[in-house]
C-alpha cells in the first residue's frame, strides 16, 4: 500500500476528535495529502449504519451491534480507506478494529477470537501503520462530557467503561505499532507526543 493508515482509538470523550484535527493540520503543514475519517461511518451508507448503532432509544442486541459495526467497516474500508491508501494518501481514522475488540469483546463479553475473525473479513486484512490509543481517568468522562449529547454506548455504566479500559491496555500491548497515550494530560502536551510518534514511525521527517 502506498499511503499510511493512522488510527486513533480510546474510550468515549478521551480526545480522539480533538487530536485528529490537530494531527490533520500537522500533516497538511508537512505537505501531506491527508484524508480524515471516522468509524462507525465515513461514507453515506456507513453513516446510516452509524445512526442505527448509536441511537439511544433503539433496542440493539450485542450480536446485532457487532455486525452493524462490521458492516459499517466493510463499506468504509472498501469505498473510502483502501482507495485513498492506494492513491498514496495518509488516512487518519477515528476508531477502527481495536474499538470493536474493546467494546464488544471486553465490554459485551463476545468472544474476542470471533471478533478478530470478523475484523479481518471486514477490513480485507488491512491493519493500521500506527494506532494511537488515548486513555484517560474515568472522572474526565463526566467532566469533559458534561454538555455533550450521550449516544447509546455512552449511556453504559462505569463498570462497562472499566472493562473497556482494561481491554484497551491489553489490546495495545498485543497490537503491532500501537502506543498508549495518557489522555489526562493537556491537549498540547498530547499533541506533541503524537508528533514525536509520527517522526518515530517515519510518517514525517
Ligand atoms: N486533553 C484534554 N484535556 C481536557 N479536555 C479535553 C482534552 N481533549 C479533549 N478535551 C475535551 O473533551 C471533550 C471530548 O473530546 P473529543 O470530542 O475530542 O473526544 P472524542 O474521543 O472524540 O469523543 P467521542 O468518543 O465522543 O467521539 C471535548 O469537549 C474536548 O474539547
Ligand atoms: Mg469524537
Amino acid at each position: 500500500m502506498k499511503g499510511k493508515f493512522i488510527v486513533l482509538e480510546g474510550p468515549d470523550r478521551c480526545g480522539k476528535s480533538t487530536q485528529a484535527k490537530m494531527l490533520l493540520n500537522t500533516l497538511l503543514e508537512h505537505g501531506k495529502d491527508v484524508l480524515l475519517t471516522r468509524e462507525p461511518g465515513g461514507t453515506d451508507t456507513a453513516e446510516k449504519i452509524r445512526q442505527i448503532v448509536l441511537e439511544p432509544d433503539l433496542d440493539v442486541r450485542p450480536m446485532a451491534e457487532l455486525f452493524l459495526y462490521e458492516a459499517s467497516r466493510a463499506q468504509h474500508t472498501q469505498e473510502k480507506i483502501l482507495p485513498a491508501l492506494e492513491a498514496g494518501k495518509i488516512v487518519i481514522c477515528e476508531r477502527y478494529t481495536m474499538s470493536t475488540c474493546a467494546y464488544q469483546g471486553y465490554g459485551r463479553n463476545i468472544d474476542l477470537k470471533m471478533i478478530e475473525t470478523l475484523n479481518k473479513i471486514a477490513t480485507l486484512g488491512l491493519v493500521p501503520d500506527l494506532t494511537l490509543v488515548f486513555l484517560m481517568s474515568d472522572k474526565y468522562f463526566t467532566q469533559r462530557g458534561e454538555y455533550l449529547y450521550s449516544d447509546r454506548l455512552e449511556q453504559e455504566d462505569i463498570s462497562f467503561r472499566q472493562k473497556m479500559r482494561k481491554g484497551y491496555i491489553e489490546l495495545t500491548k498485543k497490537t503491532k505499532n500501537a502506543h498508549l497515550i495518557d489522555a489526562d494530560k493537556n491537549i498540547d502536551v498530547i499533541q506533541s507526543e503524537v508528533v514525536e510518534l509520527l517522526h518515530k514511525h517515519k510518517i514525517i521527517d
